[in-house]
């Protein structure tokens, strides 16, 4: 659909996590957990220096943004990139889109001031819209990873207390996707 409006996403006020994808200037695709933030009819996103997301989407001025719910993946894309197997370019379009997404906007997106960038939404699709009760063990996922993040930024040890107490809520709350996604995540920060 063109000109898909986000609240039939789920793409609310606030900040949503989505996987960003993105490719680069000679085609390769990436992707990366991304907040994007809306607040009524404005959308953006804050890409801080340094990532391929960031990269890709100042020089290509697209960036689409999947509307996922497997947490393995969220983990596979923070710390590196699913093969390009992974991607796949719907009817013909030229920017790369998750095979296994529930849905996908395509937006146009342009720098305004520091690290942000305004999007407009392009293009859309919605596959499937599971019906997802809240999950303390998927947020917590997502919280650990966070903290992940920024443990790589800074190595500061109270990112590691975080991820514990987080990786307790997974194993209490979560589902047999959740507790993979948290043992790659702490399989990933013992490698590195
Ligand atoms: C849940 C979550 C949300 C994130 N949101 C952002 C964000 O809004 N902006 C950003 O620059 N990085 C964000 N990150 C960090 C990037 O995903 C991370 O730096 C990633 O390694 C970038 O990968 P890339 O170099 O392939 O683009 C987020 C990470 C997680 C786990």
């Amino acid at each position: 659909m063109d000109n898909p409006d986000p609240t039939d996403f789920g793409i609310l006020d606030g900040i949503s996590e989505v996987i960003a994808t993105t490719k680069s200037d000679s085609g390769i695709p990436n992707a990366a957990p991304i907040g994007i933030i809306r607040n009524h009819d404005r959308l953006c996103v804050q890409l801080f220096p340094g990532s391929h997301t960031r990269q890709n989407a100042a020089r290509t001025g697209q960036i689409v943004a999947n509307i996922i719910h497997d947490p393995v993946m969220y983990v596979e894309c923070t710390f590196g990139d699913p093969g390009p197997e992974a991607f796949e370019y719907p009817g013909g379009m030229d920017y790369p889109v998750l095979k296994r997404t529930s849905a996908w906007i395509l937006f146009e997106c342009i720098q305004s001031k520091g690290n942000r960038f305004e999007l407009t939404p392009v293009r859309g699709m919605i596959r499937d819209k599971p019906m997802l009760c809240i999950n303390r063990g998927k947020n917590a996922v997502i919280e650990a990873l966070v903290h992940a993040t920024r443990y790589r930024l800074n190595g500061d040890a109270q990112y590691l207390d975080l991820i514990r107490h987080y990786d307790k809520i997974v194993q209490r709350c979560g589902g047999s996707s959740e507790k993979e996604a948290i043992a790659r995540l702490k399989e990933i920060m013992e490698t590195q």
